[in-house]
């Protein structure tokens, strides 16, 4: 089969059940993603972003079209997915580094195997002292940081991040992002990358991809063609600047703000 995107979500909508009654949080999204693409997601608040992932992930299933993820549809939570959440929800009473191992449990894989890869990824995202504390010795930003590490310990083919570096440091967060970018170019993972910054979108995209308000639906594909690796520079080149620009005429005002 020649080329099979290894996402592949076709005309999906997604109902919720609320206390008011039924709500519609997607409505008829197309999404291909090819293998190795790095795809940025942007659109406003409660657009359905989340959403999206929890569909990707198996978490939330749709109540229209298809989600197929290397050609299976998507059913629940697989071995070939890691994924950032929004929130770290991080377990209180296991140490960070218990939490980093949680997917590797999950999978049924002996721990001890994966312990030193566990305490490399911490050392990466800078908590490298604090494999052994509880969560809630950790701050809001920390605690996410030990949730990337977490997404990444059983080196998914697949990686969803749901705004990582919403809770970052401006610096912190410049770093991540470099961090993330190596990461990519070392492993060609395939990722969708949520986010609500416009010069994060474009720096690490492949592609951008643009929700409409709620219910959310696709209203804007934009390639990013600009060589890797990307650096400080790239923030400052012309084709920079013309991709971030459409992306915040499409957004609105309230979105250039971020
Ligand atoms: N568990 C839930 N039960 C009911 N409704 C929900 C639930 N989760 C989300 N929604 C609704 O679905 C819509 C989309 O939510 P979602 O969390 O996907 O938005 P988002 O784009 O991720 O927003 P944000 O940028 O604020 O994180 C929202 O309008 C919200 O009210
Ligand atoms: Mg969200």
């Amino acid at each position: 089969m020649a080329n099979v995107p290894t996402l592949d979500i076709d005309g999906i909508s997604v109902v919720y059940q609320t206390t008011q009654g039924p709500l519609l949080a997607l409505r008829g999204l197309d999404l291909k993603i090819e293998k190795g693409q790095f795809v940025s997601v942007i659109g406003s608040s409660g657009c359905g972003k989340s959403t999206l992932l929890r569909v990707v992930s198996g978490l939330m299933p749709v109540s229209e079209g298809s989600a197929k993820l290397s050609g299976s549809a998507i059913t629940g939570p697989r071995s070939d997915v890691g994924i950032v959440f929004q929130q770290p929800t991080l377990l209180p009473w296991k140490t960070v580094i218990e939490n980093v191992l949680v997917p590797i449990r999950a999978l049924g894989l002996p721990t001890a195997n994966y312990r030193a890869r566990a305490e490399e990824l911490l050392e990466l995202v800078g908590l490298g002292k604090f494999a052994n504390h509880l969560p809630r010795e950790l701050s809001g930003g920390m605690q996410q940081r030990a949730g990337i590490a977490r997404g990444l310990i059983h080196d998914p083919a697949v990686l969803l991040m749901d705004e990582p570096f919403a809770a970052l440091d401006a610096l912190t967060r410049e770093r991540m992002t470099m961090e993330l970018q190596s990461i990519w170019l070392n492993t060609r993972k395939t990722v969708v990358f949520i986010t609500h910054s416009i010069p994060e979108a474009v720096f690490l995209a492949d592609k951008i991809v643009v929700l409409s308000g709620r219910p959310g639906t696709k209203v804007l594909e934009v390639p990013v063609d600009i060589a890797r690796p990307r650096t400080l520079e790239t923030l400052a080149s012309p084709e920079f600047g013309k991709i971030a620009n459409q992306l915040r005429q499409m957004l609105g005002a309230s979105s250039a703000m971020h």
